[in-house]
């Protein structure tokens, strides 16, 4: 039985919701308190036993590689400093069985495309794709959670969530039939469809364990939804001839992609944050406990007081 070690991180879009920040750095380079998503999914990554990460890097593509490189400079001087506990952070990145492989996407055709960049790297090989842009916080990290239903089962595991309704047309949905609490025997798959099309509210998260067949098909699809090469369309044809299963995880999922959910994010894990937790916790208390004073005192009228 082949294990998936592989893992493709697809960094390579525009974010331009969060322009002018990622005028010169990929989104995924942006931190949630004092690390970048990027690192969050590695560490998700390698802690469900992956050893090879593949970035598909784009127009701002130095910033994802300098972070996973080794600093030479930077050591010598935290060492020089004393500043040891920031060597040992800096040091202990990445476990040395790690291999880190950069492909570079030169048009940004979508995520399919992407994907399909990776094919030399990932081979005839079971794989991993995180999206560092959905942050899901989870024990055991979902990549674990669905290697080991890939592991039982042998076939593709998409990441899936009950979603707002309304928000259908910003997700892969997917219909199937359950086979237990938290699986389903994907039948359908379709990308960004409108409320009144979808065939339920089950979207998918960005997290999928694929099949090498899956580029064959990803060879085959044509433009989709935003005249792009979707990962969506080439898994609904790849279920023609695959089992495909749609997994409801267990986890906590931030949507970094969009300014909301970052901050939810960051607030999340600032009041988790070993060193920060206290401090954030007494300035949130302090800064909504005078708030509600002050609303108490606009909303009270001059004849009252
Ligand atoms: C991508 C996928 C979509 C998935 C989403 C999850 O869309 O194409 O199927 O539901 O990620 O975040 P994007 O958000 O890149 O437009």
């Amino acid at each position: 039985m082949k294990r998936v070690t592989k893992a493709v991180f697809p960094a390579a879009g525009m974010g331009t919701r969060f322009l002018p920040a990622t005028k010169a750095n990929p989104k995924e380079m942006l931190p949630i308190v004092d690390k970048p998503l990027i690192q969050y999914a590695v560490e998700e990554a390698v802690a469900a036993g992956i050893t090879d990460l593949i970035f598909i890097i784009g127009r701002t593509k130095r910033a994802i590689a300098d972070h996973f490189d080794k600093a030479y400079e930077l050591e010598v001087e935290l060492e020089m400093k004393g500043k040891l506990k920031a060597l040992e952070q800096l040091r202990g990145m990445l476990p040395d069985n790690v291999n880190c492989i950069y492909i570079r996407q030169a048009e940004a055709l979508g995520l399919g495309h992407a994907v399909l960049c990776a094919e030399p790297a990932v081979n005839d090989e079971p794989f991993v794709v995180l999206l560092a842009d959905d942050l899901i916080d989870a024990t055991p990290g979902v990549t674990k959670q669905m290697c080991d239903l890939y592991d039982y089962y042998q076939c593709s595991v998409v990441g899936v969530q009950n979603v707002d309704p309304e928000d259908t047309a910003s997700y892969g949905i997917v219909a199937g039939d359950r086979m237990s609490e938290k699986v389903m025997r994907m039948t359908h798959i379709v990308e960004k469809p409108k409320p009144s099309e979808a065939p339920s509210t089950m979207g998918v998260v960005g997290r999928y364990v694929l099949t090498p067949r899956i580029f064959h098909h990803l060879r085959q699809i044509e433009r989709g939804a935003g005249g792009e090469l979707q990962l969506t369309d080439a898994i609904q044809s790849l279920l023609r001839e695959q089992q495909v299963l749609a997994y409801q995880f267990d986890g906590v999922r931030y949507d970094c992609g969009s300014k909301i959910g970052y901050l939810e994010a960051t607030v999340e894990y600032a009041l988790k944050h070993p060193e920060l937790s206290e401090a954030f916790r007494d300035y949130l208390q302090c800064r909504f406990c005078a708030s509600a004073e002050e609303l108490r005192r606009g909303f009270s009228s001059p004849e009252a007081d």
